[in-house]
């Protein structure tokens, strides 16, 4: 028997339990993984509160894990048995020890990359990696707007866009918060429960505004991002931490300057394997070279994935958490 995450009813952190359930096997296409280490990301809240509905119930959760190969099923070609893997896409259900995905989801893991380092980026490093070099392909030189700037994704993105030479001004509620994320190489940051961003975007800017805004934070941030661009700017919004953009009347982009709105997922860009290969070459070179590197501020037992929720929730998180089966 195997341990994992269940959810029978959409709700608060209460609705989560650990269960026993046979091992799956893996069908044609599919492979097991033993997961070592498992990651948390806020998408696993939206699921659990029913933002986003999970296709059945009672349903597992999470998306983002690594461990070693145990099965494999018919016709898969690209993995074996014992193989160091991970992954960040699939069925819901990687708060296991054990987790059954078809195969095209799960790539190999090279070998200067450990299991904890691995959950706790697959998910956001590539997240990173379309957003900065896929949806708009950033060059250096830009200046950017990027909200919740000491998080999982944050962390990943200031590291990032300090080696591309972009200026990332981060957003972030708390001061120790801002320490965090200069340290990851936030060319500026912006205290968003005590500062006017807007102006303290202008001032940073001399004026000039900036060429894109990440927005992961939806609802309460949606305005004020889109006065943070310039003219004919780039609004990337891609998630709901305070709730989901709605009601928007399109006319607003013409009012704030001609600008362009994109709302991307990861499994928008990473829909094919030659682009999941392409995009995990891309990340493990930015981890390999040093470049960027995975800040894991919180561990917890798989046990205890309704409490990691809750801190991931009540933002008392910072950089990424890994959940241990
Ligand atoms: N579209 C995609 O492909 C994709 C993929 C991965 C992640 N995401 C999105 O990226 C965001 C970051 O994900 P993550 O897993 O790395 O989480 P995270 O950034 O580690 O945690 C979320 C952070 O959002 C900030 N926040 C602002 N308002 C909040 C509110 N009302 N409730 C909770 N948090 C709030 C908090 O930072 P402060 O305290 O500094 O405000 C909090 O620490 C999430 O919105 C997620 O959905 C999108």
């Amino acid at each position: 028997m195997s341990q994992r995450i269940e959810f029978a009813e959409t709700g608060g952190a209460e609705v989560l339990q650990m269960v026993e359930a046979a091992p799956k096997a893996p069908g044609p296409g599919e492979v097991r993984v033993c997961n070592k280490a498992v990651g948390l990301n806020f998408i696993d809240i939206y699921f659990r509160t029913g933002l986003y509905p999970a296709p059945s119930m009672p349903s597992g959760l999470g998306t983002e894990g690594a461990g070693v190969v145990e099965a494999v099923g018919e016709g898969v070609t690209h993995l074996k048995e014992g193989d160091r893997v991970a992954y960040a896409q699939g069925p819901l259900g990687a708060y296991a020890e054990q987790h059954t995905l078809p195969a095209d989801k799960v790539v190999i893991l090279p070998d200067d990359v450990d299991f904890e380092t691995a959950a706790a980026s697959m998910l956001k490093g590539l997240t990173v990696q379309y957003l900065l070099r896929q949806t708009y392909p950033l060059k250096g030189g830009e200046t950017i707007l990027f909200h919740a700037a000491a998080g999982g994704v944050g962390s990943i993105a200031c590291q990032w866009a300090r080696a591309l030479g972009v200026k990332l001004i981060g957003t972030v509620s708390t001061a120790e918060k801002a320490a965090l994320a200069e340290k990851s190489g936030a060319w500026a940051t912006i205290n968003y429960s005590t500062e006017d961003v807007v102006e303290r975007v202008r001032e940073l800017t001399d004026g000039a505004m900036c060429d894109l805004v990440y927005d992961s934070i939806g609802k309460d941030t949606w305005e004020t991002s889109l006065d943070c661009l310039k003219s004919r700017g780039l609004m990337v919004s891609f998630g709901n931490a305070s709730g989901p953009v709605e009601g928007v009347n399109i006319g607003i982009l013409n009012q704030k300057g001609a600008l362009f709105v994109t709302r991307p997922s990861l499994n928008g860009y990473a829909d094919t394997r030659e682009r999941l290969e392409m995009m995990c070459e891309d990340f493990f070179a930015m981890l390999n070279s040093g470049q960027v590197s995975i800040d894991i501020a919180q561990r917890y037992p798989l046990s205890e994935a309704g409490k990691a929720q809750e801190a991931l929730q009540s933002r008392q998180t910072t950089g990424s958490t890994i959940l241990l089966p």
